[in-house]
């Protein structure tokens, strides 16, 4: 069994910014291209350079430690309407689609993992705040 200490961490080493930036983009390439989840994000996203850059922020925290995220995901994410475990597994899917054509493999194996989690969490609030807890798994 693989043990903590033998797992990737985030960090500098892990990726360039060059390759977060190219990982967001292209992310919300699909994303945007996507039958489903385009029309839902071209609903609520007003100003996508600033969407992007975000985000571009958001992962860099995630996969290099830096710290210019400012942000409250729960919060935005709670106000959307109509999200649920089939939305979230389709974000996932297009984001390990992604990941996998980056050409490095450590920084996938941290970014899809952390996707998976913070998806979670999303999901997990998302449904305490609707009253639904317990329907299906965003992962699956
Ligand atoms: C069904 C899945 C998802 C949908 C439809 C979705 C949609 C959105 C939309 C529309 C926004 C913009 C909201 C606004 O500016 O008011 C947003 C923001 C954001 N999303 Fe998602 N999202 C999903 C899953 C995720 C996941 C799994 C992550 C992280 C792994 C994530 C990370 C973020 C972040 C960091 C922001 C910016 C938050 C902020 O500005 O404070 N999203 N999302």
């Amino acid at each position: 069994m693989e043990s903590d200490d033998d797992r990737p961490r985030p960090g500098p080493e892990l990726c360039t910014e060059a390759e977060v930036e190219r990982l967001v983009h292209g992310f919300y390439a699909r994303v945007r291209a996507d039958a489903v989840l385009g029309p839902l994000f071209e609903r609520h996203v007003d100003d996508w350079p600033e969407h992007l850059a975000q985000l571009v922020d958001f992962w860099s925290a995630m996969l290099r430690g830096t710290r210019r995220f400012r942000g409250a995901p729960v919060q935005r994410h709670l106000a959307l309407p109509g999200l649920d475990a089939g939305l979230f597994a389709r974000w996932l899917a297009l984001f390990r689609a992604t990941t996998a054509e980056m050409g490095n493999p450590v920084m996938r194996e941290v970014a899809d993992a952390a996707a998976e989690r913070v998806a979670g969490t999303l999901l997990a609030r998302y449904r305490v705040q609707s009253g639904r807890p317990d329907d299906g798994n965003a992962g699956a």
